[in-house]
């Protein structure tokens, strides 16, 4: 028998904190659903303190899931706890997850507090959460770059005052793997009931290690890894569940572990969260990229046509990749439509919600005669969009784009349901849109990336379009689909204005306690 590997995903959380990647309640309940239908253990669905917004989600995820744990992180202070605390309450199985700084750089700079302190600050906090469950994770912020000997005093202390997770961070991604085996190791053996807790590590990818570090850990005892779907999370982001996954399951002759993971809900969540965030995955990302089991070379293509093996480890179909397969068209019904949300696991609020999304599927499919998977997701993602989120919304937009002439928008837009008729010339159709759109809106914001990718293959498919933009500290994502691309680009422009509309300050998880 093999040891379980604890797989818990910090996406809504860590992930979330990637610029621009901030999530609605709604788009977060699904993620969390996509989680829980992997069998992922743990799911981190926020920090409670950092906002009304981050509390409110928290608390929709613990009502919503009842199988993989939901846990909420909170500095070591009493009113992040509580606030977790109360977050977490409806959660079948619910965690708090507590942490403080413990590194010199940290305790003096950040911090500006003394070992001692902080020693008794976490010890508090484990009592202030256990007040609330039973399930409680201590992170040792910074461990990456800590004294041995100073984890080993805090481990041992939090473990006494009733800890039962410990999680060493490699918080700015600075260690090699050799070394983070060895502190791993070294904390397993030195520190008194170290066999009472579960191990856990969070690497960083700031070198490119995280994957690399967070296996050797678990190599050298570690039974748990926080990672993100497609690696998303603060700087380079954190370490990537998929790989970590499928090294594991692939390299079983190595590891004396296994995960409770359905590998076949990798694609469809890589999918899923790539769309919701806007952050593309590259093509040549393992497991998850579109070329990770594409052979261009003949000597390859020869090879796995003679011997799948020779050439592949894993098979695309374990980890969720199906050929674009035609899943509905123009004829299906509403029940046909309904069944294949339900087979992807999407659920719609009401029968209005099924029906305004049913029509909505009609009208994409006299555009496009074969709707995929890859379709439904994208279209789906806008019923879950309320009239709240909605201040700015496109109403008409009409673009000429011709040879020799300087191309021309005109559109109309409501604001806060008043209607406003904009028009502008631009350098192309999008620009053209996007000015239109700035006559009337007048953001200030600045654009910091546009990129459209294909939905699915074949001309007559959707366009889907990501803008990222900035105003003062805030940066935000705004995606939207359509078999037009200027039309899927000015929704998507519209997507990220609201969200900077809407209210989103957040207090940053890695701060003071
Ligand atoms: O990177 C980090 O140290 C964290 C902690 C809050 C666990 O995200
Ligand atoms: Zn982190």
């Amino acid at each position: 028998m093999k040891d379980r590997l604890v797989i818990f995903d910090t996406t809504l959380r860590d992930g979330e904190q990637s610029p621009g990647a901030s999530m609605t309640k709604e788009e977060k309940i699904r993620v969390a659903r996509q989680l829980e239908r992997m069998r992922v253990d743990v799911i981190e669905a926020g920090f409670a303190a950092a906002s009304p917004g981050d509390f409110d989600a928290i608390h929709a995820i613990a009502e919503a899931i009842k199988e993989s744990t939901v846990c909420s992180l909170a500095r070591a202070n009493e009113n992040d706890i509580v606030r977790a605390g109360e977050a977490i309450r409806p959660a079948k199985i619910g965690r708090i997850h507590t942490f403080i700084a413990t590194s010199p750089i940290h305790m003096e700079k950040k911090l500006r507090m003394t070992p001692d302190q902080v020693v008794e600050q976490a010890v508090k906090s484990i009592g202030w959460a256990r007040s609330y469950t039973d399930n409680v994770e201590f992170s040792a912020e910074d461990a990456g770059r800590s004294e041995l000997d100073f984890l080993c005093r805090i481990f041992e202390a939090v473990i006494k005052a009733g800890a039962t997770t410990i999680n060493v961070p490699d918080t700015v991604g600075y260690n090699l793997p050799s070394q983070f085996a060895e502190t791993i190791k070294q904390l397993i053996s030195r520190v008194p009931n170290a066999d009472k807790v579960v191990w856990s590590v969070h690497c960083h990818n700031d070198l490119g290690l995280a994957v690399a570090n967070s296996l050797a850990a678990v190599l050298a005892g570690a039974r748990q890894v926080e990672c993100t779907i497609n690696g998303l999370g603060e700087r380079a982001g954190n370490a990537s569940l998929e790989e970590i996954v499928m090294a594991v399951r692939t390299r079983a002759d190595v590891f004396p572990v296994e995960t409770g993971v359905d590998a076949t809900q990798i694609v469809p969540a890589s999918k899923l969260v790539s769309q919701i965030t806007g952050y593309p995955v590259q093509p040549n990302k393992a497991v998850v990229g579109a070329n990770a089991f594409a052979h261009e070379s003949g000597i390859h293509q020869d090879g796995v046509l003679k011997h799948r093996e020779t050439y592949e480890i894993m098979r695309a179909q374990d980890v969720g990749w199906t050929q674009n397969k035609l899943v509905l068209g123009k004829h299906s019904g509403r029940n046909a439509f309904k069944t294949r949300l339900a087979e992807l696991g999407i659920e719609l609020a009401s029968d209005e919600v099924l029906n305004a999304a049913f029509s909505r599927f009609k009208a994409l499919a006299d555009k496009k005669h074969e709707i995929f998977d890859e379709d439904l997701q994208a279209l789906v993602s806008d019923e879950t969009v309320t009239p709240e989120d909605e201040h700015y919304k496109l109403m008409y937009s009409r673009v000429c784009s011709e040879t020799g002439e300087t191309p021309e928008a005109s559109l109309t837009l409501t604001i806060g349901g008043v209607e406003h008729k904009a028009g502008a010339v631009g350098g192309g159709p999008v620009d053209a849109t996007f000015k239109a759109i700035e006559t009337v809106v007048q953001s200030g914001a600045e654009l910091l990336l546009y990129s459209v990718n294909a939905i699915t293959t074949g001309t007559d498919a959707q366009g889907e379009v990501t803008v990222r933009l900035s105003r003062g500290e805030r940066i935000v994502n705004g995606n939207g689909a359509d078999t037009d691309i200027v039309i899927a680009s000015a929704k998507a422009y519209l997507n990220a204005l609201n969200k900077l509309h809407s209210s989103g300050d957040k207090v940053k998880a890695q701060g003071n306690v």
